[in-house]
């Protein structure tokens, strides 16, 4: 005879949904996903080559994170990807992600609507190390689609009460055009915090633009800061990371003072699989954030 509970006619519809409330503490299943509306959808990019929106969620129960972890969302019948929080850690119960189309769950993605549902499971990942920062000026470089992981550290460390506990702040805000810029409605509020410089680039001059012209490794030779007290924080395209921490290195910012975050192809998102391996490191247990030290003595692989 079988155990009445471990007989599978003894389910019923009303006892099976996909809220995870009723599905018991997801602490036993990691992989059970916590079902997700999706409440407005902002279009970031306007040119042709680059598709990148905002979504704005509300989750069935909050998700609490730190800046730099990351979620796992599915859309159904489609498939999961990994997505970090572009959000400020502060407000729980709406996460954003800055997602771009890239390929066949991102595509689908950008198909919804609000109001569709999507599923999410974390927060995952380790995240930037902000307590170590304190008393420190730091200075962000973000290329591209870079910016939204930033967003979260960028947002708690203007907080009043966690403004003070940091020196000067500098963003370098890098994109391929003026089209190009995520996030563009905070640039003006970020700019106006105390001891704050928000400066823009583009990869080729347009007519019209002011602003700096070129890629952030030419450019921060040019920008004064005070190299003894400055964490940076990079996050973009491999090749602008490597060229950018080469520069800074250069320039005297030691390897452990310079933070990136990783997104390598991934699968199971909590260490179980070995998709996400450099050497003996998992990318989504041990990182996504990593500084050039450790980088430095991982395999070459990212
Ligand atoms: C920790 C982490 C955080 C991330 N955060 C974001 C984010 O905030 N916003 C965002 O838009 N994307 C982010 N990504 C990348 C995102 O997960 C991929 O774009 C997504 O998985 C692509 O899925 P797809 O099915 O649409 O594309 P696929 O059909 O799987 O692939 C389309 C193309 O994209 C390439 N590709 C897919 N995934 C990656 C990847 N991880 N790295 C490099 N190339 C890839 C493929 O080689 C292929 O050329 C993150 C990845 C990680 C690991
Ligand atoms: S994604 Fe599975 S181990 Fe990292």
């Amino acid at each position: 005879m079988f155990e009445a509970e471990r007989n599978p006619n003894n389910y019923n519809a009303s006892s099976v949904t996909t809220e995870t409330k009723d599905l018991g503490c997801a602490c036993l299943n990691p992989y059970i996903p916590i079902k997700t509306k999706i409440l407005d959808i902002i279009q970031e990019t306007t040119s042709d080559s680059q598709d990148v929106k905002t979504f704005i969620l509300s989750p069935a129960k909050p998700i609490s994170f730190e800046p730099g972890q990351f979620v796992e969302l599915t859309v159904s019948g489609v498939g999961e990807a990994p997505f970090g929080f572009a959000s400020s850690p502060i407000v729980e119960d709406t996460i954003q992600l800055c997602i771009k189309r890239t390929g066949y769950v991102t595509d689908n993605l950008h198909r919804l609507r609000p109001g569709d549902i999507v599923y999410l499971r974390g927060p995952y990942g380790n995240s930037f190390p902000i307590k170590e920062m304190e008393g420190h000026d730091i200075f962000y470089v973000a290329g591209g689609l870079g910016l939204a992981p930033l967003r979260p550290m960028i947002e708690l460390i203007f907080l009043p009460e966690n403004r003070q506990k940091y020196g000067n702040i500098k963003m370098l805000l890098a994109a391929r055009s003026t089209k190009d810029f995520l996030f563009k409605y905070d640039y003006e509020r970020w700019s106006n915090y105390p001891d704050t410089d928000l400066l823009l680039t583009i990869d080729n001059p347009e007519p019209e633009w002011d602003g700096l012209v070129g890629f952030p490794n030419n450019l921060v030779h040019d920008i004064s800061f005070d190299i003894q007290n400055t964490y940076a924080v990079l996050c973009g395209p491999p090749v602008m990371i490597k060229a950018l921490s080469d520069a800074f290195v250069k320039m005297g910012i030691p390897k452990n003072r310079i933070y990136t975050t990783l997104e390598m192809r991934m699968t199971c998102g909590i260490g179980k699989c070995g998709k996400c391996n450099i050497g003996h490191k998992y990318v989504c247990v041990d990182g996504p954030v990593f500084s050039m030290e450790e980088l430095d003595n991982m395999p070459g692989e990212y």
